[in-house]
């Protein structure tokens, strides 16, 4: 699926292909396989970048594919509308929304969701909303769905991981991005340098 806007900054564009091929490393190793009719929620997702290799990644064979994009920042959840919404095919429905991510307890009308992705989570930025996303998310996952993270930094991976664990998840499989682009702002930081799957743990 091909964006209808090229991206914003130089650099995406490789981020999104080298993101591609470490999402589909670490769909293999938690041996995902996308059910005909997939349901698809993309969290905290900003512009939503990811949308494309999300979808082509997860779920190239699904016959119907719903997927939905929520974010708080209005201008991003736009661009996100504007480069993705004109590509859609036939059995894809795809939506965005500009709304409070940690909140989707009080969201009517979603579906049970297959696979969860917050691309980027920023755990540490805000401790008790993260874990509500992350408490609410779970809840809004189906039994057998799967959960996805990417993360910027070692530590606030280790602690998003941390946190999901005590709301009942299990890794199922992690992969540190040692080709992922090194970020000027902050020492450590890269983009998706830290990739993890997680199931519920009580199935
Ligand atoms: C580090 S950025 C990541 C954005 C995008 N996922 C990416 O990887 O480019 C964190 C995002 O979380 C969003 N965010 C933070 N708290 C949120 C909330 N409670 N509900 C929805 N979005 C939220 C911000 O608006 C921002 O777009």
């Amino acid at each position: 699926m091909r964006p209808a806007l090229p991206f914003s900054y130089p650099g995406i564009a490789g981020d999104i292909d080298r993101l591609a091929s470490q999402l589909r490393l670490l769909l293999d190793a938690a041996e995902w396989s996308a059910p005909d009719s997939v349901a698809i929620l993309n969290l905290a997702c900003g512009r939503a970048d990811e949308t494309g290799v999300l979808l082509s990644t997860a779920a190239p064979l699904a016959g119907r594919r719903f997927y939905l994009g929520i974010d708080l920042r209005a201008p991003e959840i736009a661009e996100a509308k504007r480069r993705w919404m004109a590509t859609v095919s036939t059995g894809d429905e795809i939506n965005f929304r500009c709304g409070d991510a940690s909140r989707t307890d009080r969201m009517a009308s979603l579906p049970a969701f297959d696979l969860i992705f917050i691309r980027h989570q920023n755990f540490w930025s805000d401790v008790p909303v993260w874990t509500r996303l992350y408490r609410n998310a779970i809840e809004r996952m189906k039994d057998h769905g799967t959960l996805i993270i990417t993360s910027y930094f070692d530590r606030e991976h280790e602690l998003a991981s941390a946190c999901l664990g005590q709301l009942g998840l299990h890794r199922v499989s992690e992969i540190r991005h040692f080709a992922s682009r090194e970020l000027p702002d902050a020492p450590g930081k890269s983009v998706d340098r830290w990739l993890a799957a997680f199931r519920k743990a009580s199935i």
